[in-house]
């Protein structure tokens, strides 16, 4: 399938890096409402740089990845539907429920596809810890506490102002990594309780190339909740850009027979830990989407393999199957990150109105299947 990219700032450029990893598509072409973007990425990559009308209007390209800020998402996934292609977004899928329910159902009036990021969940090693979950071995999981504390995002993204606005902030930001990995390991979930708070009314932004810009917050920047879950877990969630320093795990869940200790959500291949109290087992993550391949920021080799999910979904149509990284899932995330951030506001549990069943496994044999 001819794929075409809306949005050309940041992350396109791991998409477009990693994207000959992966069989069944092909990026050909991008935009961005800044041409020079669009340019500057088509001449690096070998792809064609279009306005967003020829992009939408070129009859051989079959799907969109918008890779737009969040605010755009909503409208760049909807007017890719309505040129008949199918989408698949970078978190956060949309900003409101409602937002969400209307693109599904765009989608559906036009017989496409609607897929989101995150796809760090079918990483190796959240499927090495599903596998773990699913045998059994860790018993049931009962609870559980999830961590996501930083200093927030003006000390390396070039343009990073959009962070601090509504449609900003960690919650929407960050959140989908955990609660998607949450969602495949425990099913969806039922109510949330948070609290929030916005410590800093300005952040000076430390990275090139606007180094001493100050950034006005508009959006709360730590958000403190409790997710039950329909299969009765209850999991504290703290997700923070207030923090400097802290000796919290991303993610663990406590389980009848032992805790599992799951490393970054927002990773694809580190070390799971197993501990039943007495004995500590370390298990591997998977390796066809978690083996180490790509030199991140500050020169470390990490597992990368951003467009898995992007795969499955072209694999998907093709085979007439659901997709992982499907609409469903990505709707009910963003239910659990508004009610989080919407109890935060009022004080009361907020009961959610959507539910999702989780996403297959993504077995190493799985896996394989979408490698080129
Ligand atoms: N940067 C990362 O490491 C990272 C990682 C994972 C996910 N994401 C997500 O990817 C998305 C993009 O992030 P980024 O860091 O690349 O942002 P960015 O600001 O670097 O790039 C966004 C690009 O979209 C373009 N754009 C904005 N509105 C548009 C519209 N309506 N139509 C066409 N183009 C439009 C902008 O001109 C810009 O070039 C965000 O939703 C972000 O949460 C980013």
């Amino acid at each position: 399938m001819n794929v075409g990219i809306i949005g050309c700032g940041n992350i396109s450029t791991a998409y477009l890096k990693l994207a000959p990893m992966f069989a069944g598509f092909k990026i050909t072409a991008c935009a961005d409402l800044n041409p020079e973007a669009a340019a500057a990425q088509a001449a690096e990559f070998g792809c064609d740089a279009l306005s967003i009308d020829d992009l939408l209007a070129d009859s051989s390209i079959g799907l969109i990845i918008n890779l737009t800020v969040p605010d755009a998402h909503f409208e760049v996934s909807a007017s890719a539907l309505r040129a008949g292609k199918h989408v698949y977004s970078e978190k956060p899928f949309v900003l409101s429920v409602d937002e969400g329910r209307e693109l599904l159902k765009i989608a559906s009036d036009l017989g496409l596809r609607v897929g989101s990021a995150p796809d760090t969940f079918l990483g190796g090693s959240h499927q090495a810890a599903r596998q773990c979950i699913d045998a059994g071995t860790i018993g049931d999981i009962v609870g559980g506490s999830c961590c996501f504390q930083s200093h927030g995002m003006e000390n390396w993204h070039p343009d990073p102002t959009f962070f601090f606005q509504p449609g900003g902030g960690p919650v929407l930001d960050m959140g989908a990594y955990y609660v998607s990995n949450l969602v495949q390991f425990l099913g969806p979930v039922k109510r949330v309780v948070a609290m929030s708070g916005r410590p800093f009314a300005t952040r000076t932004v430390t990275s090139e190339p606007n180094p001493g810009a100050v950034i006005e917050v508009n959006v709360d920047t730590s958000v403190r909740a409790i997710l039950e879950f329909h299969q009765g877990a209850q999991v504290s969630f703290s997700v923070s850009w207030d923090v400097w320093s802290h000796e919290h795990n991303h993610m663990e869940l406590y389980g009848t027979g032992s805790t599992i200790y799951v490393p970054d959500p927002n990773r694809f291949g580190e070390p799971v830990r197993l501990n039943n109290g007495e004995d500590e087992t370390q298990i591997e993550p998977l390796q066809v989407v978690g083996a180490a391949n790509f030199e991140d920021l500050s020169g470390e080799i990490i597992a990368n393999y951003r467009g898995v999910g992007l795969a499955d979904m072209v694999a998907a149509i093709q085979q007439d199957r659901p997709h992982r990284c499907n609409g469903e899932l990505a709707l009910h995330v963003i239910d659990v990150l508004t009610s989080m951030m919407q109890s935060a506001g009022t004080g009361e549990f907020v009961t959610l109105s959507t539910r999702c069943e989780r996403p297959a496994m993504l077995d190493d044999t799985a896996a394989a299947a979408l490698m080129a």
